[in-house]
């Protein structure tokens, strides 16, 4: 179980999350969505112990996580994995050791099995032999899936992915979110997914939760929330149907 308990955030001053509470139950997929700008990746730095609350408290389990130590945040870490939205593979290390990063830092696993790991979580996202390539070599689309793989090779009980297939083609958009959903159920993982392109958060997601200016102003099972009459919530829907007229038939 996550909970979010009223939790507020700024930098510099400036109020970037205000205070925002929110319960996600194991294996719960949950989408976030919400304007650019509008707190939803720093909502998941906070989640994973990037950053800290200015006030408030993320509990992760039965741990709290807003004050704890360095050392003992590792510890929380271990069970969570993140996909960002820009993929942040490292690009001097080949796609095979970006994958086993967390499981030569974390587990004392020898070199045979964290090879057989990687080629299994590989092969989970559709990418087979591909361990030697370098991460440039590949087009956007397999880094994501890269990143996924990393992500889901510690065996993570919670993973947090944002924007998951953003700047990717229709396709690979329903790709990963098959993947996201195959993961879910494969795994039991909980799943938190910032996504602006609401057809993925109603095929991946139990709930969906719209973040505005920083605060969390409406989460709801899937088919309740397409009703919500909230204008900011019409708004949103609004916005996403001109930009797909603006961009014609590319979407
Ligand atoms: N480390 C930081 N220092 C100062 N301001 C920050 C920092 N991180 C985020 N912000 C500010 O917080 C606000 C929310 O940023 P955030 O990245 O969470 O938005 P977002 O909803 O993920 O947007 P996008 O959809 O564009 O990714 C922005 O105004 C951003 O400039
Ligand atoms: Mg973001």
């Amino acid at each position: 179980m996550i909970r979010i308990k009223d939790v507020c955030k700024s930098f510099d001053g400036k109020e970037v999350l205000k205070h925002v509470s929110l319960d996600i139950a194991d294996g719960e997929t949950i989408a976030i969505i919400g304007g650019s700008g509008s707190g939803k990746s720093t909502l998941l730095r906070l989640l994973i112990g990037l950053i800290r609350p200015t006030s408030g408290e993320i509990w992760i389990g039965d741990t709290e996580i807003g004050q704890l130590d360095e050392r003992a945040l590792d510890r929380v870490r271990l069970r969570m994995g993140m996909v960002f939205q820009y993929s942040a593979l490292f690009d001097s290390m080949t796609v095979g050791d970006n994958v086993a990063f967390g499981l030569h830092e974390h587990t004392d696993k020898s070199d045979a099995e964290i090879r057989e790991i990687v080629r299994e979580k590989l092969h989970l996202v559709g990418l087979d032999g591909v361990e030697g390539m370098m991460p440039p070599e590949l087009s956007g689309g397999m880094q994501k899936r890269v990143s996924l793989a990393r992500a889901i090779a510690i065996e993570p009980e919670i993973i947090l992915y944002d924007e998951p297939s953003s700047g990717l083609d229709p396709i690979m958009t329903e790709k990963i979110d098959e993947l996201i959903i195959h993961t879910q159920r494969e795994l039991h993982v909980t799943s938190v997914v910032v996504t602006h392109d609401m057809a993925s958060a109603c095929r991946i997601a139990d709930r969906i939760a719209m973040v505005y200016q920083g605060e969390l102003i409406a989460v709801a099972p899937v088919e309740e929330f397409k009703k919500l009459r909230d204008e900011r919530v019409q708004a949103f829907f609004h916005s996403l149907r001109t930009v797909k007229e603006d961009i014609g038939h590319d979407k």
